[in-house]
């Protein structure tokens, strides 16, 4: 049976797209495409509709990832159904899905990215937006060691 997993931050222009962008290389990598599938949402709807942000896309893609996805806020009765692992990024993604949550089994759907992290000293993926490079850096460099530790839990 098919696996599926939504990333969720804030704006879903900067963390969850390249979250998804991260996850899906590994994916790939593994040929695991007909298994386990990905996209991602925002808590908000501030930017639904854009493209991920520009500084976001350029860091990205420096490291070899497209990021294609547009911006949506997470809609929690199609979400929660469809998805087995909902991700947010900070505490506050994970507060917010909290409350959105249904029932116990949403409760149960839901993480937060730095729970898959094999590297310490990291309990969020901290937003970059209103900081300089070095913070979207720090996003891509806890992604790709979270991203591994998520895929292999979803393996098996
Ligand atoms: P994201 O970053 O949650 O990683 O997409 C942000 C994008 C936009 C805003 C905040 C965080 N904003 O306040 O507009």
């Amino acid at each position: 049976m098919k696996q599926r997993v939504l990333f969720v931050c804030l704006g879903n222009i900067c963390r969850s797209p390249s979250a998804e962008a991260v996850f899906n290389g590994l994916v790939k990598k593994e040929g695991l495409q007909d298994s386990i599938e990905s996209d991602s949402a925002g808590t908000s709807g501030f930017h639904a509709g854009e493209p991920a942000d520009r500084r976001m896309q350029s860091h990205a893609q420096k490291r070899g990832y497209h990021l294609t996805s547009i911006s949506r806020p997470i809609d929690p009765d199609l979400d929660f159904e469809k998805f087995d692992f909902i991700v947010g990024m900070d505490d506050s993604n994970v507060y917010d899905l909290q409350s959105m949550a249904r029932d116990g089994e949403d409760m149960k759907k839901i993480y937060k990215m730095t729970d898959f992290c094999s590297k310490d000293g990291h309990f969020s993926v901290p937003d970059p937006y209103y900081g300089g490079s070095d913070g979207f850096e720090l996003v891509l460099d806890i992604l790709e060691d979270a991203c591994e530790g998520l895929l292999n839990e979803m393996k098996g």
